[in-house]
């Protein structure tokens, strides 16, 4: 099997933020990352898309010229993409000849077989301009809300869609003129006669759960001839001498770059005609990642105008769409400035790109919208890649190293059925489009041998001993160098592979429970794969990124404090020796407890979650300097820490295992 993997062009109107790499590079990259590592050929196509209201807008905006904007931001979006290791194949664009000679061709075609109509429709016009406007080119009041610059298609103010004839005095965003009504010929494809065979495909192919109802939604209501053709001077022009000054529909053409692209990446190879192998092949999979906003144009239209066009091109085998990221409980803007830009964050954060691929993996909004927050990229990091994965890996390969280096790898048939099956688990998750499942069943394997390996305790075994239990972890560091390759695969990855001598391993063998090397050799003391992310580095990030959100918005997430601010909150394990109700408080218990300096009460507001003789004996995590205060006529020093349960009830916080009273939390 051929695997054709496309992420949809992004615009080149403005520079890439975190919801679109994780909505389709990220998750696209990660799959054919995995599809190669399986031995499986796997072509990667992405490039910009340069025409359509959305450049003609911005160039208005910037006060210069489209072939300005999109010559600004085509390079801008490529170095994004690659310095985030996104291995797009060939990254074109569509203001390239080539794609408007397949832009052009495929309207011909649809021309000739029948399945275009033309129209006259009234159109709005700027007689200053002597233009047709688009309905984005018109602004007025709006109807609802009463905002006076509200969009002829949407109000951005209160969100309501419209249309340029409902908005109050509306002008022309060129001239300000008001505008007028004109006819004006348009060509539209005959959707509604292609519908049954649109359902015909639509009903062989599974689709992912967040993606088949919006599907059916569509069909339900009945597809409608739909306009391919616009007024506006920018774009690929329509191929008819009547059609002067008319261009095709942006939305027509742009999902015919991923054939263009894959004919120029084609006659980049030497074999200009190997793209047939990818679009006219039935033993090729053709995969398109896009946002939802994205989902009727690639599953219904897309494949529409393949079909009509009837020259053996293969339809989409899987359209794996995912919802949206918002950004601290917001949804990201451009516009308004929300948004976390991927060049900005390579600036400020250049060493950490491995680490941003591993958030957003894990926040990926795969079936549902997510929030990315500051605060959890570095609870992320710090509790899962580090934490739980790279440390690990760490412990490991210092205690080999400090052992001489090189270390003949152990046979442990726990260890080994667990990587195999591990390696099994993510990878059908991959296959299924669930990037964040397949990232947990990493993280599960490195608990498994987190635990294993505290179990065993090798730091505390002689020397010889201690040898042997870590040599039983070679084959699973050496497994780690490929395992983290489809997600971690631009400093991580690399760098484990390089320190063990160890190449990359194909899927097939690490789904094997057999040893993948006989021993490891370290080639030089290890250093963390990743550093924990410190607070002052966070408070960076958040200053640098969201430079808006300093304008009091109460919905961003809660403040940050200093790591010396923290330091001041002293935090003990106690054990308590005694616990009774307070008289007619039913919500209070009295509890003494043992610390490190001797016995302290502390009155407890959990009267209703705990049995006061449950709790004798117990340990507890004490905020140890309060300041002292009287409740119920009793000093209560301190207080006791509890987690709060699903349903609002109190759980205690524990440490791992008892340790002595009065043991420090830090
Ligand atoms: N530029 C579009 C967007 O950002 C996506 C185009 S995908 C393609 O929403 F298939 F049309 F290229
Ligand atoms: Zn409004």
């Amino acid at each position: 099997m051929r695997y054709l993997v496309t992420a949809a062009l992004p615009y080149a109107n403005g520079p890439l933020h975190i919801g679109h790499i994780a909505g389709a590079y990220l998750p696209a990259d990660i799959f054919v990352r995995y599809l190669r590592l399986k031995g499986e050929e796997a072509l990667y196509i992405c490039g910009s898309d340069e025409h359509g209201v959305a450049i003609t807008l911005r160039a208005l905006q910037e006060g210069t010229s489209p072939q300005a904007i999109i010559d600004k931001y085509h390079p801008l979006l490529e170095r994004s993409l690659r310095s985030l290791g996104i291995s797009v194949d060939y990254y074109g664009r569509t203001s390239d000849p080539l794609h408007h000679q397949v832009g052009q061709h495929f309207f011909q075609r649809l021309l000739a077989k029948g399945w275009l109509e033309k129209r006259a429709v009234e159109q709005f016009w700027d007689p200053q301009a002597q233009a047709f406007l688009p309905d984005r080119y018109i602004v007025g009041t709006c109807p609802h809300c009463s905002y006076e610059e509200a969009y002829g298609d949407q109000c951005e103010r209160c969100g309501a869609l419209l249309s340029p004839t409902d908005l109050i005095a509306p002008r022309s965003r060129l001239t300000g003129a008001a505008p007028e009504k004109r006819l004006s010929e348009q060509y539209y494809l005959r959707l509604d006669a292609l519908q049954p065979q649109i359902e015909e495909y639509i009903h062989r192919q599974e689709w992912k759960s967040n993606v088949g109802p919006v599907i059916e939604n569509w069909l339900r209501a009945g597809l409608a001839p739909r306009a391919v053709t616009r007024d506006l001077n920018w774009g690929i022009p329509v191929p008819l001498p009547e059609m002067q000054g008319k261009v095709l529909y942006v939305w027509f053409e742009a999902p015919l770059g991923y054939i263009s692209i894959t004919q120029k990446w084609a006659a980049a190879t030497g074999s200009p005609e190997r793209w047939m192998d990818f679009w006219k092949s039935p033993d090729t999979r053709i995969i398109h990642f896009i946002g939802k906003d994205n989902i009727v144009f690639h599953t219904i239209i897309f494949p529409a105008v393949l079909m009509a066009v009837d020259e053996g091109y293969t339809l989409p085998a899987a359209v794996p769409a995912n919802e949206f990221l918002n950004l601290e409980g917001r949804k990201i803007s451009t516009s308004r400035r929300w948004t976390v830009d991927i060049h900005e964050y390579l600036e400020v954060a250049p060493d950490r790109i491995d680490e941003l691929r591993f958030v957003l993996t894990a926040l990926m909004p795969q079936t549902k919208d997510r929030d990315f927050t500051w605060e959890e990229f570095a609870t992320r990091i710090n509790n899962e890649l580090v934490a739980t994965l790279t440390n690990l890996l760490h412990r490991i390969l210092t205690l080999l190293w400090r052992n001489g280096g090189r270390t003949p790898i152990q046979i442990d048939e726990e260890l080994l059925q667990a990587r195999a099956q591990a390696a099994a688990l993510i990878g059908e998750r991959i296959e299924k489009f669930d990037f964040s499942g397949a990232l947990e069943a990493l993280l599960h394997l490195a608990q498994l041998a987190n635990k294993t390996l505290t179990e065993r305790s090798p730091w505390h075994q002689a020397p010889e001993q201690a040898l042997r239990t870590l040599a039983a972890y070679g084959d699973l560091v050496a497994a780690m160098g490929t395992l983290l390759e489809p997600f971690l695969p631009v400093r991580v990855a690399p760098r484990l592979r390089e320190l063990l001598g160890c190449p990359l391993f194909s899927w097939e063998r690490l789904v094997q429970p057999a040893p993948l090397v006989e021993e490891i050799v370290l080639s030089s003391s290890p250093e963390p794969l990743v550093r924990k992310l410190t607070a002052e580095e966070l408070r960076l990030l958040r200053e640098k990124l969201l430079p808006s959100q300093s304008s009091g918005d109460s919905t961003s997430s809660a403040d940050y404090i200093s790591m010396q601010d923290f330091q001041k909150v002293q935090l003990r394990v106690v054990t308590i020796r005694s616990a009774e109700r307070v008289p007619k408080a039913d919500k209070l218990l009295k509890l003494v407890v043992e610390s490190h300096d001797g016995l302290h009460t502390v009155v407890s507001g959990v009267a209703q979650h705990y049995e006061p003789e449950a709790l004798i004996g117990q340990q507890a995590v004490w905020v140890a300097n309060l300041t002292p205060r009287t409740l119920r006529g009793i000093q209560s020093e301190g207080m006791l820490l509890f987690a709060e349960g699903e349903n609002g009830e109190l759980i205690r916080v524990l440490p791992e295992r008892p340790v002595s009273p009065g043991s420090l939390v830090r």
